[in-house]
């Protein structure tokens, strides 16, 4: 497998990475994960947006992050059995010094990407997956692609453990978004998903359903979801990169609507299913 590590394109096994990367030892750095479809990457500018965004916000401002299109290209080239159905993954640390909590003066960021198969098995999601609630354990900041995730993997696990697909967290009463996906729930033929802020990535999945939403007029309530409120549902659905839309049947113990695909949610795939199989839409 071919990769890009600071400028270069070299086997996976090649990279060195310095155990004085802040990344190691801070987890001081930012990340994205991309899906490739037939060997095209998909939403790239919106990626590379948020990107962007998140390098300004944590202070790696001085980047140009344009060369990652080239970059993504290259790799498709270069390993073109996994660029049918992958996911691309971009890594971004302020880069190697000796360890002070201070930005150093001089640091060159590192860069690592590579292609990946895509992890999501797709027959699971279609018939519906079961997702747990978790106590919200993160930062103030989660608008940022942190790739200190540690409260994420321990509420995943802990959904592996209960046979969940995702944990979903809860902040003071209020549905906030997944370890890896963002949530939605219908009451009424009206979708309803938390708001943009400190307390969710702005999921890009999330902004194509809502952009389907609007083309489909189906009525968007960005408003929170309380814990009460989301076992009422008629509908819910997960939104992310891997599991695009992820039709949930339970909750917890509770089984929503009648525990199979919505009618909503089954539209929403079948409409974002035709942007992908849409080369125009990327
Ligand atoms: C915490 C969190 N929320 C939401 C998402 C969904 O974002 P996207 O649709 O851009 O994959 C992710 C993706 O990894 C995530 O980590």
């Amino acid at each position: 497998m071919i990769v890009y590590y600071n400028g270069d394109y070299i086997e996976k096994k090649q990279v060195i990475i310095s155990p004085d990367d802040r990344g190691f030892l801070f987890a001081d750095g930012t990340y994205e994960v991309i899906r490739v479809y037939h060997h095209r990457i998909f939403r790239l500018d919106n990626h590379l947006q948020r990107l962007r965004r998140s390098l300004q916000e944590i202070e790696i401002d001085h980047m140009d992050v344009s060369f990652l299109r080239e970059t993504g290209e290259t790799l498709i080239q270069r390993n073109p059995e996994i660029a049918r159905d992958a996911v691309m993954y971009i890594q971004i640390t302020r880069g190697a010094a000796p360890r002070h909590h201070e930005f150093p003066d001089q640091i060159q960021p590192t860069v690592y990407a590579a292609l990946s198969r895509c992890p999501v098995e797709r027959n699971q999601i279609v018939r519906g997956i079961k997702i747990i609630l978790q106590p919200d354990q993160r930062w103030g900041r989660c608008d940022i692609k942190s790739i200190a995730l540690l409260p994420n993997i321990l509420a995943a696990e802990e959904a592996r453990r209960q046979d969940a697909y995702e944990a979903v967290f809860v902040r003071d009463g209020i549905i906030t978004e997944g370890t890896r996906t963002n949530i939605a729930a219908v009451f009424n033929g009206q979708v309803h998903t938390h708001p943009i802020g400190h307390h969710i990535l702005g999921g890009i999945t999330r902004d194509i359903v809502l952009e389907l939403c609007g083309k489909m007029d189906i009525p968007v309530i960005e408003k929170p979801i309380s814990e009460e409120q989301i076992m009422l549902a008629d509908e819910v659905f997960l939104m992310g990169t891997t599991t695009e839309i992820g039709p949930v049947i339970q909750v917890n113990e509770i089984k929503i609507g009648e525990g199979s695909p919505g009618p909503v949610t089954k539209q929403l795939r079948k409409a974002f299913q035709g942007l992908i199989d849409n080369p125009d839409q990327y």
